[in-house]
């Protein structure tokens, strides 16, 4: 009775910038997205992944599928996230029920910790959906366009959307697609949830359950992991 995990590795990592892209740097012995299946592999509610490659990046697929004692299936990613999450979801066997829940992870997340998931099962299952979510610590500021701040926006209501995130195969499908066929750009699975009337449990997860997005993240994931 374990979920799946549909994991988008797709990406090409401009803001980090060069030439491999980020989920394929090595930290310490092995790829980053070698650890974020690794982890995920290790919880046993997690019962088996899709993870959705670039088409050019299939080479790198051997070495995973040995190293993890769950199952693994590819899929081709496409674009956006979005097209990548979609193309994930339908990749899924046909045993995973359209009212399942799946989790969608996202690659470049090596640090996720087996709690944050656990509790994220167990709140987000009997709430219809959900995703974990750390609240923002900053002070948040609203930029005019010149370069200045002309306000402060209340922070105890804004929370930071972190992965895994939780929802139901079907709705998660009919969501995506819907908001792919509107055009408009999603940059989470929530957030196309909330668009087809859903509202998704934010569930409070470790702010050390960082994306790598940029050099300096990696240094950070380089340091979390080796504790
Ligand atoms: N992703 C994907 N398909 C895309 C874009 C992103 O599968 N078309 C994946 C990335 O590989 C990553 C996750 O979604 O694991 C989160 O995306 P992000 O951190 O934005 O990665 P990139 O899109 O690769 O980076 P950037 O936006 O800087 O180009
Ligand atoms: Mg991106």
């Amino acid at each position: 009775s374990g979920h799946w995990c549909v994991v988008p590795a797709a990406g090409r990592g401009r803001r980090f910038g060069g030439d491999t892209p980020k989920q394929y740097l090595r930290i310490g012995d092995k790829p980053l997205v070698t650890h974020t299946l690794e982890r995920l592999a290790a919880h046993s509610r997690v019962a088996g992944f899709v993870l959705v490659l670039a088409p050019d990046d299939a080479t790198w697929t051997r070495g995973l599928i040995e190293v993890l004692g769950k199952p693994l299936l590819i899929a081709n990613g496409g674009a956006e996230r979005a097209d990548s999450v979609l193309a994930g979801l339908r990749a899924l066997p046909a045993s995973v029920a359209m009212e399942h829940f799946v989790l969608v992870h996202d690659a470049a997340r090596p640090c996720v910790r087996a709690e944050d998931v656990t509790r994220l099962i167990e709140r987000a299952v009997p709430a219809g959906g959900g995703l974990l979510a750390a609240p923002l610590r900053d002070t948040l500021k609203r930029a005019d366009g010149q370069g200045r701040s002309n306000g402060t926006e209340p922070r105890e209501s804004r929370w930071r959307a972190l992965t895994p995130q939780l929802f139901r195969r079907g709705e998660l499908d009919a969501a995506l697609a819907a908001a792919l066929a509107a055009g408009v750009a999603i940059t989470d699975e929530a957030m196309a949830m909330e668009r087809a009337g859903h509202a998704p449990l934010l569930v409070e997860g470790a702010e050390d359950n960082i994306k790598v997005t940029t050099p300096a993240d990696l240094a950070l994931a380089e340091f979390l992991l080796s504790r």
